[in-house]
């Protein structure tokens, strides 16, 4: 490991530096963040959970954060992944303090049992992919932000015969309805591609980030329901600011696809978006990810820049 040069020193993240590393992430990030969710974003996160924040300061100042970051908690079925992030002020490049950043997350991580580590990079940003793989990363996945602009958009929603959509507000907030949004979830994420890297989420941590997030709204989390009644598909979305909607997830049983529910639930939730006053609606896709791409881009999603989701065996 190396040491820092003369003026910088490591000290744990408090919430007083959201803003410092708001402004970081913004620089790189495709949806703006601001400090205030940022800390309640970072505060979010269970104390119990293996979270690792770390900021440097060059004589006071902050000019880089990094952190290791456990998905999950340890003892679950789901690999113990830990992301790996560092940002240093362009400024401040060149001095190892990335590096330094990155030993101590992994350290961190190592000492936690992870079973691999992940860090990401812009395609657009080849010094942070040269920093990376000469870490040892190796790229596993590819991710690109799609993002419809809502303004002038319309569409009208198609119901596929035999399917209505509901929202999560139609429906009691109680544990049965919980586990039923759950099982529908993971019944679908199972073949999103990428899942052999990330595992299934469990209940208790997919019931936390669900319904404790900021951006979770009753209205924008949306189901498909066969004439049964059995649900067949969800596509749950929120705000991220006042302009901007997020997809999380929009996934279909095996036994229903084809069908263009999942078209219909993306309609749905444009339509939703828009009548919230948001300007745009945003989302992620895998390159491998055929039918996703497929409608997204029907629909009038445009590309922006990718990521590559970097691995390295701790
Ligand atoms: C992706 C997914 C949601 C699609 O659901 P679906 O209800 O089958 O989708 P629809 O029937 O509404 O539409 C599928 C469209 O993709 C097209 N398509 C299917 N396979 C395709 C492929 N390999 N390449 C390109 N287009 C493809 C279909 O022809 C159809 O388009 P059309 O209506 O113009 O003919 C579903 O496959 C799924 O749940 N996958 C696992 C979870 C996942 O990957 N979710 C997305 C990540 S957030």
């Amino acid at each position: 490991m190396s040491g820092l040069p003369e003026g910088y020193r490591v000290r744990p993240f408090t919430p007083d530096d959201s803003s410092a590393v708001a402004e970081f992430f913004n620089r790189v990030e495709q949806e703006p963040e601001s400090a205030d969710s940022l800390r309640s974003r970072f505060e979010k996160y269970p104390s119990t959970m293996s979270v690792q924040r770390l900021i440097v300061e060059h004589y006071g100042t902050p000019v880089a954060y990094g952190h290791s970051v456990a998905l999950h908690e340890a003892g679950g079925t789901q690999p113990l992944v830990f992301i790996i992030r560092a940002d240093v002020v362009p400024k401040h490049e060149g001095r190892g303090i990335g590096r330094h950043l990155f030993w101590l997350s992994e350290s961190f991580a190592r000492d936690k049992g992870a079973a691999w580590l992940m860090s990401k990079v812009r395609d657009d940003l080849d010094r942070g992919l040269r920093f990376l793989e000469k870490l040892g990363y190796r790229q596993e996945q590819h991710l690109y932000g799609v993002i419809l602009d809502l303004e002038g958009w319309d569409q009208p929603l198609v119901l596929p015969e035999g399917i209505e959509i509901k929202s999560w507000a139609d429906y009691p907030d109680d544990a049965v309805h919980r586990r039923r949004l759950y099982e529908c979830t993971i019944a679908a994420d199972a073949d999103t591609p990428g899942i052999e890297l990330w595992g299934l989420v469990e209940y208790d941590d997919w019931d936390k980030y669900t319904f404790e997030s900021r951006w979770f709204r009753p209205a924008g989390c949306l189901i498909a329901v066969d004439k049964s009644g059995e649900w067949v598909g969800v596509s749950v979305a929120g705000p991220t600011d006042e302009d901007n909607v997020s997809t999380d997830f929009t996934g279909v049983i095996r036994s229903h696809r084809g069908l263009g529910i999942a078209r219909a639930l993306k309609v749905a939730g444009a339509q939703w978006a828009k009548s919230i006053g948001a300007k745009r609606i945003h989302t992620y896709n895998d390159d491998r990810n055929g039918p996703m791409r497929h409608i997204n881009f029907d629909l009038g999603f445009q590309p922006q820049t990718g990521w590559r989701m970097m691995r390295k065996d701790p």
